[in-house]
């Protein structure tokens, strides 16, 4: 592989149909993996990363303008907040006080609700270290935004480093007792954006049990044994081996929709969480995290009425997301870790994308 200089550029991408103007930055590392990342909803609209002979794909979905990632995008590439995933019944009682959200998800709240972080646009500063380009992004949610409470003032850095791995720093502060879960929202097809389904990618979580949800995809509050059911990725599977299952699960996600609980060693430090590997072009994708969950999300709601970057229209399938998170609906579940952030403390999570080929 040729040894270039790292970079990082910028240029105009747009402006929202409210007038702020988008900055597309483009990072690029010592082995030309190129990362394009936009300051609407901090989206990762393109990531170019070499196959077993060096040959350059993108390996995440998107679309070719702002427009589409304003009106349409199924959360392509953004980050997700304040809370990602699902809030059951769009409410939740914290300190004594309810709190209701938007209702975007049949009865539920979904990834923040209406207009969540994946719909901001984040002031941007570039930045550069020993181990690569970074860019980092903040935005300040105000009190109430979305009905959340607390102004929450986030900063999210994505560092491009050498190794070949997107790196993603998530911090945030309040000034009033509330709830956060921060995530970034990439669907990922390691043979290329558009170039069919994922089903023959192999996959391993590194989880012994996932959190069976109802109908309406919020956790019943059972942890259960992923051991003999379709949900047992603790030695790699190729995804067609348990997609079309008839197990219950499976049918109220349509697919895999799942939150893995994953075998944690330590509280906070980087774990392994999953390993994603395309025996077609040798491309492998290890997700490491301080977060005690991950989302498997096979697309399933991705139905053919979007045209893609790819230039072809995306279908069920095409992609699959790995959501670090903590667990949906926790801050109606006490019994799972908290979600609860303080003022005085700092909200501080870690997750890596690491690319190879073989
Ligand atoms: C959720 C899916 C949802 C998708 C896109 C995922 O995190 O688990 O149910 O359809 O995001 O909205």
């Amino acid at each position: 592989m040729t040894q270039t200089n790292s970079s990082i550029s910028k240029r105009p991408y747009g402006t929202t149909a409210s007038g702020q103007a988008v900055e597309e930055y483009t990072l690029t590392n010592a082995n030309g993996v190129e990362g394009k990342i936009i300051t609407f909803g901090g989206i990762i609209t393109s990531l170019r990363v070499p196959d077993r002979k060096g040959s350059m794909a993108d390996v995440v979905l998107g679309f070719t303008n702002l427009t589409d990632y304003e009106t349409k995008s199924p959360y392509f590439g953004a980050l997700i907040g304040r809370y990602g995933n699902r809030i059951g019944k769009a409410s939740f009682m914290l300190d004594g006080a309810q709190y209701t959200l938007a209702l975007n998800d049949g009865p539920n709240s979904l990834h923040g609700g209406v207009k969540g972080f994946d719909k901001k646009v984040w002031s941007a500063k570039e930045g550069k270290s020993d181990t690569g380009i970074a860019l980092e992004l903040s935005y300040l949610s105000p009190d109430g935004e979305e009905g959340y409470p607390g102004n929450l003032s986030v900063t999210v850095t994505y560092t491009l480093t050498n190794d070949n791995a997107i790196r993603i720093d998530y911090s945030a502060t309040t000034d009033k007792t509330t709830v956060v879960n921060l995530t970034n929202h990439s669907y990922f097809n390691l043979a290329g954006n558009g170039s069919g389904t994922i089903y023959d990618h192999i996959v391993q979580i590194y989880a012994d049990r996932y959190t069976p949800v109802s109908g309406t995809l919020i956790p019943t509050g059972e942890l259960a044994p992923v051991a003999g059911t379709p949900f047992d990725f603790r030695s790699p599977k190729v995804v067609n081996g348990g997609i079309r299952s008839g197990h219950q699960q499976m049918v109220y996600g349509r697919g895999y929709d799942h939150n893995f609980v994953l075998n944690r060693k330590t509280d906070n430090a980087l774990e392994i969480a999953a390993r994603v590997y395309d025996p077609s072009s040798g491309r492998a994708v290890e997700v490491w995290t301080t977060e005690p969950a991950i989302q498997f999300y096979t697309s399933n709601f991705v139905d053919a009425t979007l045209v893609g970057s790819s230039g072809g229209i995306y279908r069920q399938g095409d992609a699959f997301c790995l959501e670090t998170q903590h667990y949906p609906d926790s801050p109606n579940q006490p019994a799972f870790p908290t979600t609860t952030l303080k003022p005085g403390d700092t909200y501080n999570t870690t997750t890596v994308y690491k690319f190879s080929a073989d």
